[in-house]
């Protein structure tokens, strides 16, 4: 058979890679592992073991440590004795250490690949050109910000101890993923592999020996749920950074709730690939390809919902046939193929189920006829479901499989409707040869990257992280790096618990009686009206000296509601330029300092004059800072090593639930909700329970200040009740809670359902007069989410 035949046939192969490297590897360590703490490999305290397997064959490899709660307890413990000196080492120093890693990785590469494929049955292509590589990249990358950290971050410092628990799917690149960034920010780790993939993890924490680590720096405990959920309940661990299913980030989400555990989550998704008319199609296919049979389509962000419009789809779907029908799927270790090895039975079963289940539901399923697949191991065929409906499961769930849903769409909008109809948001690919469509696109899909004429393309420098139910948190690039800093006054300041009571401004009660008000009427304030509660029932607002000062309004669940729907419905605002923002809030400011007097004279009969009037002040500089702000606090351009700029735009979370601090009335709601508004989110905020009353005043600031109805909608009543409800609202983004320890906790707890940003001063004072405390980067940062756009150039 001449070449051009064999090219045209495609019957190429086999051409097996190598795996001796490997195998002695395996042997050497006697196929048996054990955990890797404080520097050292500690046998498991319960004696167990389990075994690792190679999918394509189903047979074990190696036996590998089963950790338990005592093998993660060392390990914490080791992490915590390194982490001063640790944290001690200069700058430079801990940039050596990474660059060793990344160095010595490489100069393993190869080994390191082939023993991936042969745990997780992933093809000898993937793991040798994209995995380790990109594994390599992440620690050099990861080395730079260690060498920059003082002069990048300064104010910030290391969380501490940080718990890491990681997927099978991309088990050396997840480890990358978590240990680099920690590792160059100044923290110490446990890491928790999965159960299916825990050789590569092993292998590493042999380099990390081999260069030299200190000791307890790295700590790996391998094994199944079990030490995962020992490292999530650690008392020792400050952090908690997860990959996984989106059952188990609510678990987690559920188990660090009364704790003040940091919480990063990268969930699942179902990612939409938007191909429209005027596509280059032979490419959309390929990226395809990529998109959806990359690493047998075990990726959280596959593109695996494709959206065609109407007229091109019968040519697309021939063409993804055609192509579909060149696909080899066999094993991993043969540079020839294209789909490997499913990773585990359990995961077989679940997409043969899953795929029944959209047949049952009146899908159509296409898989390439005449497809050859080895009688042995665990492997799927590509498959196609097409005439499926938006709402089946097979659309709506993560099949984690090679399977691609087909539907279609005649308008942008209805593409965009499409792709957003899922509750997770982590990624979307795409297609149109007019980059203003697919900017525009782009710009309307919610996730946390999206690929234009391209896919499934990751670099260190791009952060990575999802939208809603995708979870939260960013990995990769300077956004990553905040997951795992954190202000340095932060841990330095009391609790609520250990303060004294004084805690802000001190506040001698001199109140000007002439200026306080009696029986102030005091209304709600939604969608830019003054409206009486639902309940009809009012709370009594008392001075420090018991004088009765006004009544608030008590609202109630349909308060609420409103005021969700009227934030939802303020697209003046969150469509407004950010120079038409900034001039907005320049004129709150103004306003405000024009009633200073009269705001602070009745403030003061709660706080006392003295920070009443310091309250005043101090909030309208805060305005303005926040005016500053507003056209200020952009994105970045990305240089990933691809001919692709990656624009990490900064978009809004969206509607954000704020409940204020009892103690600064004025100060704490400006300092919280101007920065979710100088971005161009919506909020409803409950004020300070001890200060409602301050509703009135703000409310006819706003009114004056041209500030877009449904912006800022305020709703008064007993905040825990109102937090409750805001918790479980499906149409709040986020909770911002400043009010006390116990109700951060309950927020946390209540947005298990549809996993919102929870954004507390985890029952710290801050003091709010203190620009470095009260106001600037910590704050936008919680504000917006980082969405990567990637655009390619040249031809
Ligand atoms: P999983 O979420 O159970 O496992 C991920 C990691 O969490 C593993 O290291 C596991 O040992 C650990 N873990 C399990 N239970 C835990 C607990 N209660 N506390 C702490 N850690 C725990 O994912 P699984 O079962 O392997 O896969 C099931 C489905 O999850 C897949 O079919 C897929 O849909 C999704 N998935 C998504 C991933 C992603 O990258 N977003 C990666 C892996 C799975």
């Amino acid at each position: 058979m001449s070449i051009v035949e064999k090219f045209a046939a495609m019957e190429y192969g086999p051409a097996l890679e190598d795996p001796r490297e490997a195998l002695l590897w395996l042997d050497r360590h006697d196929r048996r592992f054990v955990h890797f703490i404080d520097g050292t490999w500690v046998a498991p305290a319960e004696g167990e073991y389990f075994d690792a397997n190679d999918p394509s064959t189903g047979e074990p490899i190696a036996v590998v440590a089963q950790g338990s709660a005592k093998d993660v307890d060392a390990a914490v413990k080791a992490a915590r004795v390194a982490l001063p000196k640790w944290q001690s080492l200069s700058a430079h120093a801990r940039a050596r250490y990474l660059y060793a890693l990344a160095r010595q990785i490489q100069k393993h590469s190869r080994r390191l690949a082939v023993l991936e494929t042969m745990n997780n049955g992933k093809s000898i292509r993937e793991s040798r050109d994209l995995d380790i590589p990109l594994v390599v990249r992440h620690f050099y990358y990861h080395a730079g910000w260690a060498q920059l950290l003082p002069q990048e971050f300064p104010g910030y410092t290391a969380c501490g101890v940080v718990g890491q628990i990681i997927p099978w799917n991309f088990p050396l690149l997840m480890l990358a993923w978590k240990i680099a960034p920690a590792l160059a920010t100044g923290n110490t780790v446990v890491l928790k592999p999965a159960e299916f993939t825990p050789l590569t993890a092993l292998a590493f924490g042999e380099i990390c020996h081999e260069v030299g680590l200190p000791a307890g720096v790295v700590n790996i405990v391998t094994g199944d749920g079990v030490p995962g959920e020992a490292l999530v309940q650690h008392s020792g661990v400050d952090k908690i950074a997860f990959t996984g299913s989106t059952e188990v980030g609510r678990a987690i989400r559920k188990a660090t709730a009364q704790s003040h555990k940091r919480l990063s989550l990268e969930l699942g998704g179902k990612s939409p690939f938007v191909v429209f008319e005027d596509a280059d199609l032979d490419s959309a296919v390929e990226g395809l390809v990529d998109g959806i049979w990359l690493n047998q389509g075990q990726v959280c962000c596959a593109g695996s919902c494709l959206l065609m419009q109407e007229s091109i789809a019968d040519t697309l779907m021939a063409k993804v046939r055609e192509r579909m029908c060149t696909l080899r799927v066999g094993a991993p270790l043969d540079k020839a193929i294209d789909i490997g090895a499913i990773v585990a039975r359990v995961q077989l079963e679940r997409i043969q189920s899953l795929v029944a289940q959209g047949v049952a539901e009146g899908g159509t399923c296409w898989q390439p006829p005449a497809l050859k697949i080895p009688s042995r191991g665990l492997f799927f065929p590509p498959t196609l479901l097409s005439n499926v409906h938006p709402t089946s499961s097979a659309v709506q769930q993560e099949i984690f499989g090679p399977v691609l849903t087909a539907m279609t769409f005649r308008t942008p909008r209805e593409a965009v409707d499409l792709a957003n109809n899922t509750i997770y948001g982590l990624a979307a690919s795409v297609w149109s040869e007019s980059i203003n469509v697919a900017l525009h696109l782009a710009a309307q899909i919610k996730a946390g990257v999206v690929w234009i004429n391209s896919t499934n393309l990751f670099d260190a420098a791009c952060g990575f992280g999802g939208y809603r139910e995708s979870g939260f948190g960013r990995e990769g690039g300077r956004e990553g790096l905040f997951e795992y800093l954190e202000p340095s006054w932060f841990k330095q300041v009391p609790t609520t618990q250990s303060a004294a009571p004084a805690i802000n401004q001190p506040c001698s009660v001199d109140v000007d009686l002439v200026s306080r008000p009696i029986d102030r009427t005091v209304k709600l304030y939604i969608g830019g009206k003054q409206v009486r509660p639902d309940s009809g029932y009012s709370i009594e607002v008392r001075g420090t000296d018991g004088t009765l000062l006004g009544q608030a309004p008590m609202s109630n669940r349909k308060d609420i509601r409103n005021a969700v729907e009227a934030a939802r419905k303020a697209a003046d605002w969150t469509t407004a330029t950010a120079h038409g923002r900034a001039q907005v809030l320049y004129y709150i400011g103004e306003n405000l300092t024009q009633r200073a007097e009269e705001i602070a004279g009745r403030l003061a009969a709660v706080v006392g004059r003295k920070q009443a009037e310091a309250e005043v002040q101090c909030g309208a500089e805060r305005i303005f800072s926040y005016a500053a702000w507003a056209d200020k606090y952009d994105g970045a351009v990305h240089n990933p090593p691809f001919r692709n700029v990656s624009l990490a735009m900064l978009e809004p979370v969206g509607t954000i639930a704020i409940i204020c601090p009892r103690e600064v009335p004025l100060l704490g709601f400006l300092s919280l909700v101007l920065p979710a508004i100088a971005v161009g989110n919506t909020v409803v905020v409950i004020p300070s329970e001890r200060y409602p009353l301050i509703t009135a005043d703000l409310y006819q600031v706003f009114e004056t200040s041209d500030l877009p109805e449904g912006t800022v909608n305020i709703v008064t009543g007993r905040s825990p009740e109102l937090m409750k409800v805001l918790a479980e609202h499906a149409d709040v983004d986020a909770i911002w809670c400043f009010a006390d320890g116990a109700s951060s906790a309950t927020a946390k707890s209540l947005t298990i359902g549809n996993l919102k940003q929870v954004f507390t001063n985890e029952d710290r004072v801050v003091e709010w007069f203190n620009v470095e405390q009260g106001e600037g980067r910590w704050f936008l940062h919680h504000a917006t989410q980082v969405k990567n756009i990637w655009v390619p150039y040249g031809e």
